[in-house]
């Protein structure tokens, strides 16, 4: 087990769903409109103020982007009421994870936060990370992005005991995964294809209900350490590599300090010591129950806090009045 951060311990995990909560309802206004961009803002308006009330000195390590592209939550951004004073929290976060989902009004768009003592989470360029992820109950390293597909898919069938086919591999639909997704079929899996969200495709491998049992191919980095970061507190395995179009985005990362660009990162890698994970859910979808708004306007959202060191999972369903604190 995790040892527990008696940091962590003073931000409390409750905390943490009061700050996606925000995130959450704020998005959900503009669930549908078409608007990416006004979506967003409003997640990162309502999230940054949220986390603004919290005392702790907390720094973002995953956020928005650099300083001068993202206007709030950029990245070295201080937020908390108790800078220089307080404990010293990184924080990872994601406002509106599924801009485009939401704009359309799709399902699995999340307002996401992990959180960790200073220095345990990885300052991840905003660049893709390859992945691949499985849920809990397999033997150490079953998968990993060294192996060929035709090698993960069958470890994995193997120790569940099914035929190859039988699987079902979540995969992001995009041009880029075409070879992978024949490879998937040509081994007769069923291809899971999601349109956005893949901290929500990941975490899908550690809940039978959905039906995944691999996540596999190429998204954000940023959203590869938040979905380590849950899967630490669920149990399940991830490998995330870097992934580089061009020398920039190689730079990016060793201003970040990533000296090994061709690594294979592991779970504890990505997030390390005890951590919080929270999400609510902004849209429906397979993990969380969307914001919705009764009649008498009254607002319900659905959370999921989770922490590594005690492997505590806890589910949130919350009221808030129309003119109460989300108002
Ligand atoms: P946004 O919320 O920033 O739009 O990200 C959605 C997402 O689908 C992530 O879940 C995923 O990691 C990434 O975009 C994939 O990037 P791309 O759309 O460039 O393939």
């Amino acid at each position: 087990m995790t040892a527990a951060s008696q940091i962590l311990d003073r931000v409390l995990v409750l905390e943490m769903v009061r700050v996606t909560e925000a995130a959450a309802i704020a998005a959900a206004k503009l669930i549908g409109r078409g608007d990416e961009k006004a979506a967003d803002a409003a997640a990162v308006e309502a999230m940054r103020a949220a986390l603004n009330e919290l005392y702790m000195d907390g720094t973002v390590v995953i956020g928005e982007g650099e300083r001068d592209e993202a206007p709030m939550l950029f990245i070295g951004e201080k937020v908390g009421s108790a800078i220089g004073k307080g404990p010293k929290i990184d924080i990872a976060l994601d406002p509106l994870e599924g801009t485009t989902i939401t704009a359309k009004a799709g399902p699995n768009a999340l307002a996401v936060l992990a959180v960790a003592e200073e220095g345990n989470l990885l300052n991840a360029p905003d660049v893709y990370m390859d992945k691949i992820a499985v849920g809990p109950g397999y033997s150490p390293n079953i998968v990993n992005l060294d192996k060929t597909v035709a090698e993960n898919v069958n470890a994995v069938a193997k120790e569940k005991g099914v035929a190859p086919g039988d699987l079902i591999v979540c995969v992001l639909d995009r041009p880029r995964h075409e070879k992978l997704i024949a490879e998937l079929r040509a081994l007769g899996c069923g291809v899971m294809l999601i349109p956005d969200g893949d901290v929500a495709g990941v975490i899908a491998t550690t809940n039978p209900d959905t039906t995944v049992d691999i996540y596999m191919g190429s998204g954000g980095a940023p959203e590869g350490v938040l979905a380590a970061a849950a899967l630490r507190c669920v149990g399940g395995q991830f490998k995330g590599r870097l992934l580089f179009r061009n020398d920039d985005e190689r730079s990016r990362a060793r201003k970040w300090g990533i000296e090994d660009l061709d690594k294979i990162y592991d779970l504890e890698e990505l997030a390390k010591g005890d951590c919080i994970f929270a999400a609510t859910g902004v849209t429906d979808g397979s993990l969380l129950a969307g914001v919705k708004t009764l009649r008498d306007g009254r607002v319900t959202t659905e959370t999921v806090v989770m922490r590594a060191s005690s492997g505590t999972v806890r589910w949130v369903k919350s009221e808030h009045r129309k003119d109460g604190y989300f108002g």
